[in-house]
């Protein structure tokens, strides 16, 4: 990042003000972990792992006022009850929802999923149908939970990994508009809208497309919802890649956006950089009371100190863009390293770098569940963990998509850590020909949502 002043940087903007110290593994170790874990790199304890790149979600690095100010929430503030109004940390969170997101309700839960199971209750029919652009698997589920159909309306850019597309998270309107057409306006119980989608390479939405997609809604009448996790992302990229808005505060573009909509989602584990906190947002009052009402009777209502930690973040976030530049700049950092080698999604998407695995290991030994095998290798050879990622939407299985999600939490790792894993994954492909395939272990006292257990396939 450039100073005011010729040969003046400010290239990162927080200091390390505690840290953890990370042990080197010998290989040895990691070989008797990853037996341990059933070749799971998810299983592996954290005190093995030398870099974690499995989430960015709940593992950002907080900030000095946000450990304090949870703290001493923690200590003065108790739970929160029905009357919301009486809590400080409410007051003082509802204040910043209203300065950053010009939201006048909102419900705090605990986590994202939270949110989504009591919104989707609260504002989906039965038997209709809620259209939207891929969606996080948990944001599908309660959707279908709450008896509705989710029918995928995202571009077909979002399918080309290839392509330098700006905006390949955007609403296909044409899709939309048939959709429309051919089920009645009546029939579709929201239009829902993610930012930054997660599950196809973290790729952004166009301000442009959010306006012609609140034009259609709005002509039918239908409410518009996002999943706003990754609005402040969302929002970077938009500032690069839409050329009117390059001159604008992110504060001014998320405003502009979450006018558009009518409410929403949001995990705040990703861009409000705080561990645990999901929030509701909408315009209508009974909407409003409906799902705090919900949030009493599930127990999910959010603490106060985890409450004041997305207070606190919020301004530290929107102070100046110098946050969010950093963030995206380490993430294109990393994937630069990759891009001439590796077979990486194109462009880079905001917190993630993802590996197209059939492209990854196309010729060399054929692969069932190849991101776990590439995962357990670079976890045997570098100690860094890395996972699947979001499992595929649905209109991503029948392309036969496989894909490797490193997610890079925010203000956590400097970009010497990103070398190694760079490093890592370029040795990891030079070498492909060695990594050994993985064979799931059938085990009838395990669930089919706990995680796997391998091992190691010998090909015949
Ligand atoms: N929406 C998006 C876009 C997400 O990425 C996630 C979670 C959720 C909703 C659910 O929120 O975790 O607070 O319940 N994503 C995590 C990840 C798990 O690793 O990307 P949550």
């Amino acid at each position: 990042m450039a100073g005011d002043s010729i040969g003046v940087t400010f290239s990162l903007p927080y200091e390390m003000a505690v840290v953890r110290p990370l042990r080197q593994t010998t290989e040895q170790e990691r070989q008797a972990a990853l037996i341990s874990a059933h070749y799971n790199a998810e299983l592996i304890p954290q005190e093995l792992i030398y870099i974690d790149l499995s989430t960015d979600s709940g593992v950002s690095a907080r900030s000095t006022a946000q450990l304090a100010a949870t703290s001493t929430a923690k200590a003065v503030e108790p739970g929160m009850g029905l009357a919301s109004e009486g809590s400080g940390a409410y007051n003082r969170l509802a204040a910043e929802i209203q300065r950053y997101f010009g939201f006048e309700y909102f419900v705090p839960t605990t986590q994202g999923r939270s949110a989504e199971r009591i919104w989707m209750k609260v504002t989906v029919k039965p038997g209709s149908i809620v259209a939207g652009n891929m969606l996080f698997p948990s944001t599908r589920s309660h959707i279908e939970m709450s008896g509705a159909q989710f029918v995928d309306v995202i571009s077909d850019a979002a399918h080309d990994f290839t392509s330098n597309e700006p905006f390949k998270g955007n609403i296909d309107v044409q899709k939309l508009e048939a959709l429309i057409q051919e089920k009645g306006a009546e029939q579709i119980s929201c239009v829902y809208v993610e930012f930054s989608v997660n599950a196809c390479g973290g790729h952004p939405v166009s301000l442009a497309n959010l306006k012609a997609v609140r034009e259609i809604t709005a002509a039918h009448k239908i409410p518009l919802f996002s999943d706003a996790s990754r609005i402040l992302e969302n929002s970077f990229l938009i500032k690069e890649r839409e050329a009117e808005h390059r001159q604008r505060s992110l504060a001014d573009i998320v405003r502009d956006i979450c006018a558009l909509f009518d409410g929403g989602t949001m995990s705040a584990l990703k861009d409000c950089l705080v561990d645990s906190g999901g929030l509701i947002f909408t315009r209508d009052r009974a909407s409003h009371q409906k799902a705090s009402m919900q949030s009493f009777l599930d127990g999910v209502q959010l603490s106060a100190g985890d409450m004041e930690s997305i207070t606190v973040a919020l301004p530290e976030i929107f102070a100046s863009e110098a946050h969010a530049r950093q963030r995206f700049e380490q993430v294109k950092y990393l994937w630069h390293q990759l891009a001439d080698t590796l077979p990486v999604l194109r462009p880079a998407g905001g917190h993630a770098v993802f590996i197209d695995l059939k492209k990854f290991f196309a010729g060399s030994t054929p692969q069932s569940f190849a991101a776990e095998a590439l995962a357990a290798y670079i976890y045997l050879k570098s100690g860094v963990r890395l996972t699947k990622g979001p499992p595929l939407a649905p209109s991503q299985v029948p392309r036969g998509i496989e894909l490797l999600r490193v997610a890079v939490p925010a203000r956590k790792y400097l970009n010497g850590h990103m070398d190694d894993v760079a490093n890592a994954l370029r040795a990891a492909y030079a070498n492909r020909d060695e990594i050994r395939a993985l064979k799931k272990i059938d085990d009838l006292t395990r669930s089919r949502y706990d995680p796997g257990h391998f091992v190691v396939y010998e090909l015949p």
